[in-house]
Formats: C-alpha cells, structure tokens, sequence
C-alpha cells in the first residue's frame, strides 16, 4: 500500500526522505517520488519502478530544500507511471495520499468548471487542487488544507507542503493510519512509526477525522471538529535499526528461519511453562469467552487463513459455534450476529482496511471484539475491546510466513483458554495440549534442517503451470494457505482444496502435468484424506506428499514426500506451514521472480 514520509527539517531533507521511503518498501508499492520547498518554490522528482529508479533521478538532479514528502505508490486509480506517481502539484501545493478519494469524480468536475487542469489519472491530485482552489479564494494553507479534507469522502491519510511556507507541513487521518514525529528541531510524518523510527521514537497517532498542523518543530493536531487535540505522546517500539537481511538472500527466508524464536516468544506470552498451562485470562475475556453464544472469526489473506484453522481448534476444543468469513464479504452481507456473540478478527499489520470495518460493524452490533494483531499500535489493536498480540517482530517480506504461525501459535493458545474456560477440557488434556505447542519452536527449527531437498522440490515446482494443494480439517486451511503463497510469489496458478472436494470437479484437472501437494498429518483424517490421494494417483496424478514418518510409511509410493517431525496431531498446522512455504520460496527463486515484493501485491491493504 502506499507510504508517506512528511519532514520539516533542519538540512536537506530530499535523501532523508528517501531512507525513510525505503522503510515503507514492505507494503508494497509500485511508483515513487519526494516534493521539496526550494527557496519556496516546490521541485518535484517522480518515477514509475523501485526507489532506486527515483534514487538515480535524485542523483541527476538533486532536490533541495528542508521541508519535504515523499511517497510510494501502490496503484489504484491509473497506471503505475510517472504522470500519476505521487507528490501532485499544482504550482501551490504538494501533496502525497495513501487511499481512495471517493468523490474526486464529483470535485473534479466543479474544478474543471473553475479552470484547473488535471495532469493525471489519480484520485489524489484533485486534492492538490481544490486545496489551491480554497487558497485561491483567500484561505490561508492551513485553513484551506481543512476545509479541503473536510469535503473528501473515502478512507485516506495525507501530507501536503505550499509554496513559500517553508517548515509548514499538515496531514490529515480518515480511514489510513498517519503516524507524527517529535523532535527538538524537526518534526516528521509517516504512514507509520517503523518509517520514522530513525528520526524519533516519540511518536503520537492521529485519530479519525484529524488534522495536524507542523511549523518547524511545533506540533498542532486539530480533531474532527477543528477543536485542539491532546493525541498521547509514545515511545515506540519500532527499531531504528537498519532492516537488513541477516544474511539471507530475502527477507521472506529469513523471516521464514526466524519461526522457532518468534512462535516461541509469542508462545510465552500465553503459556506458562511450569503448568504447563495457559495463563489465565483477564476477567473481560474469560466471561465473553464462557457467554459467548457464538464466534465469527474473520481476516484477509493469510490471516484469515490462521482464522480457518482456529475454527477447527475452537469448535473440537472449547466446543464453541463458529463462523468464519473473509472480511470483504463479511462487513457487507449485513450477517446476524446473536447477543453475547464474540467477533474475533486477525490481522499481521492491523490496518487491512476490510478487516477494521468489519471489526467496527461487529462491534457496533453488539459483538465482544477480540484482535490478534501483531502490530500493537495499529489501529485494530487500539479498536478492538481486546488485544491478543502476536510477537512475530516486523514482517518485511509482502507474502506473510512468521506472521502466520505466530497468529496460530496464538490462536491455538486461546483456543485452550477458551476451553479451560468454558470447561470443556480436563486439567490433563490442558497440560498435553500446552506442553505440544511449547515444542513446536524445536520441531520448527528441526524441520529447517531439511531446506536443501525442499529447495529441489521447489525447482521441480518451478517447471509447472499449475500445482493443487488438498488437506482435510485443519490441513484444508493450510492447503488454501500452501496454494496462496505458490501464486503471490512464484505467479504459478495454485488452487488449494478440501481433500473431499476433489472428486466433485477439481479432480477433472488431473494430469501428469499438475503436481497435487497433499498435506495428510498421520491423524484421525489421514486413511480419508489418502484415499482422496489414491484416486488422484489413480488418475495420473503426480503426488507430493506432506506426513510424518509414519504417514509417508503407510501411504505407499508417491511421486516425492516430505517428512515432518512427528507431533500431537494438535500442532501440525503450525509444524505443515513451513514445508508450504519453502517450497513457494525455492520455486519463485528458481522461477527468478520478486520474491519480497511480488508484482501487484500490497503488504498493508489499506483500500477496500
Ligand atoms: C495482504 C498481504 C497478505 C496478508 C493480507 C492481510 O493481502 O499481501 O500477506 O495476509 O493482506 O493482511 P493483515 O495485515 O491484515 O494480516
């Protein structure tokens, strides 16, 4: 999704800006470009591509100036090219935006008919206009830069500069999060405290409906209603370290073997070793859990994904009713919710835009809201009636892999919490369940040793045009998962099934050419799910086995296998990921693709 960095600064502020942008690379972004105030006058330098094609324009031609924005775009509205790349300008005003100006169709033509020209496809650039419109009519910037906002309707955040105001700076939050940064002679703005991070660590949030005015280092935030407001003043925990790679080629593998240390942090958070047992709950969330009529849990992507599995966990655990539904759909088919129901909503970034209107409409309804977010000053963790954070650290690469398992580590903790609550498991049960998932970090790290044979697998991937993955109960979430990750970065056509599915259609794929890769743990499921996997071998099918010994022993010859550890059927989603990920890993390296930053994928979706 696009970032915003906004300085006004005490040095030239174009290079800084563009460090600062390479924070945001993560969410995605396909355009870039800075907007500085020379000796009044705002210079631009925009380019379609990565930051170093905009960092090699710099280079030709540098920017001065020591207030400035800066921007990466994802595209929405227009091509990804230089004319629609972020910061628009009139000769006025500069502004950079992150989200969806709905009614620029509207405010365009009123400004058309007042004789402004448009130089872009964007949605964005109407608001440099009719910010020089109202400036034009006598306001000054500050004043015209609210009244402008005031009339946009949509989700957004936005940075603006204006001619011959050197150090003035002002955002605007509805929608998209906008993060502001204090220091004794700067003051900043970014799409989030991790861009800022080198600059400052005192950070504050703007709220829905927020304006906030920068002089210099004079910070004023206006709320909704034009009123002063006191926003809290934080230290952030964002890392002013330089996001490096630790050696790893991507940092999508790296994050990958940083599994066993993050799921186990996230796992510390929730159990405690010496029972082993959950650590009790506050009592907010342990009446909900026992009341609870029913839960609906929700999220996008991957996260909705870990949502899947948690259902299997919480219906055979804490014998809870659940529901289960992508966001996108679930905060717009208008769902009944009963009373005394819990929503429960997954996110890695906390700021999926479907996500937070979801949890908002659910709550509004009545709904108990529970977040499992990994980032803790998101705005889903501030919405949300309860935080259960994740402790995955951030997460760099655009296709989600620690963020996963953490969110199932701490889904499965909860699911046992609600267990114990609702009193639906024995002591001992508690004690099995707790002690298996503390060992998932050593089975992790085990598992990695076999990264060389799964790299080769991974090249044999690579070959195909399209690969089906199948799972039974929580393996058929992982299939779904296993297939998104092999089509967001290796761009081969994946389709994951419920094992049962198979033969009500998409077994007519089979062929020599379409590789099945069947998630079977040595479970309650597996004679089913292996006889789904005899009658696509039966069919010609290519078999690409995921078990433990004792699985692949039973399941006779199969095309390849991959042998997990053996564990507590309980925690093989969370050990089943990572043999998934690996193996999209090697195939897109083998296939040559943009691993971190695959083409058209945002990390933060932030537009509906
Ligand atoms: C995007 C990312 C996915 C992620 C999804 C939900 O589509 O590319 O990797 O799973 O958003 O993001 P969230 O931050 O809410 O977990």
């Amino acid at each position: 999704m696009c970032g915003i960095v906004g300085i006004a600064g005490t040095r030239d502020v174009a290079p800084v800006i563009l460090e600062a942008l390479k924070r945001l690379e993560y969410r995605g972004y396909d355009s870039a470009g800075i907007a500085t105030l020379d000796h009044g006058a705002i210079d631009r330098r925009r380019a379609p591509g990565k930051l170093n094609m905009l960092g090699a324009m710099l280079h030709d031609r540098p920017l001065h100036g020591h207030t400035g924005i800066g921007h990466t775009r994802w595209a929405t509205h227009g091509a990804p090219t230089e004319a629609n790349a972020h910061p628009h300008a009139t000769a006025q005003v500069a502004i950079v935006h992150n989200g969806i100006i709905e009614n620029f169709r509207e405010l365009n033509a009123e400004l058309t008919a007042k004789g402004h020209k448009f130089e872009s496809e964007t949605d964005s650039e109407t608001a440099a206009h009719l910010v020089t419109q109202l400036m034009s009519e006598g306001l000054a910037p500050d004043a015209a830069a609210k009244k402008a906002v005031a009339r946009l309707t949509g989700a957004y955040s936005i940075a603006m500069i204006f001619k011959d105001h050197d150090g003035l700076l002002v955002g605007a939050r509805r929608g998209a999060p906008l993060a502001v940064g204090y220091a004794d002679t700067e003051a900043y703005i970014g799409s989030d405290a991790f861009a800022l991070a080198p600059f400052t660590k005192k950070v504050s949030y703007l709220e829905e409906g927020d304006v906030v005015v920068i002089r210099g280092a004079q910070v004023t935030i206006f709320d909704g209603e034009g009123r002063p407001a006191n926003r809290e003043i934080k230290i952030t925990s964002a890392s002013a370290a330089l996001v490096d790679k630790a050696g790893h080629s991507h940092f999508m593998v790296k994050e990958i073997h940083e599994q066993p240390e993050v799921v186990g942090h996230t796992l510390a958070h929730y159990l405690d070793p010496a029972g082993p047992d959950v650590r009790r709950q506050g009592k907010g969330l342990r009446d909900a859990l026992v009341k609870a009529s029913r839960l609906t849990i929700s999220g996008c992507g991957t996260a909705y994904y870990a949502g899947l599995v948690g259902k299997y966990w919480f219906e055979k655990l804490a014998r809870m009713s659940v529901e289960t539904d992508v966001a996108s759909e679930l905060r717009y088919r208008d769902p009944v919710y009963p009373e005394n129901g819990v929503a429960l909503f997954v996110s890695q970034s906390g700021e999926t835009a479907d996500t937070l209107a979801a949890l908002r409409d659910s709550k509004a309804k009545g709904q108990t809201t529970i977040a499992v977010v990994n980032v803790a000053e998101s705005s889903i963790a501030r919405e949300a009636d309860i935080v259960l954070p994740t402790y995955a650290g951030p997460e760099i690469g655009v296709a989600s892999t620690k963020a996963f398992t953490c969110q199932l580590a701490a889904l499965a903790c909860f699911a046992i919490a609600a267990a114990e609550a609702r009193r639906t498991i024995s002591k001992g049960e508690e004690k099995v369940l707790c002690a298996s998932l503390l060992e998932a970090p050593r089975h992790i790290a085990e598992f990695l040793k076999q990264e060389p044979a799964i790299k080769i697998l991974g090249e044999e991937i690579a070959k195909v045009r399209d690969v089906l993955y199948m799972g039974r109960g929580a393996s058929y979430p992982l299939a779904l998962e296993g297939a998104l990750k092999l089509k967001e970065i290796s761009y081969i056509h994946a389709e994951g099934y419920a094992a049962g599915e198979m033969k009500h259609g998409p077994i007519a794929l089979i062929d020599e050419a379409v590789p099945i890769i069947v998630i079977a743990p040595h479970d309650a499921h597996f004679e089913k799910t292996i006889s789904n996997m005899q009658e696509v071998m039966a069919r010609g099918g290519k078999v690409l086995l995921i078990s433990d010994k004792a699985g692949i022993a039973k399941a006779g010859k199969v095309w390849a296998s991959i042998e997990v550890p053996t564990t507590n059927s309980f925690i093989t989603p969370l050990i089943n990921a990572i043999p998934v990920q690996l193996l999209a890993y090697y195939a897109a390296i083998a296939k040559g693709t943009d691993v971190d930053q695959p083409r058209n994928l945002a990390k933060s979706v932030t537009v509906e």
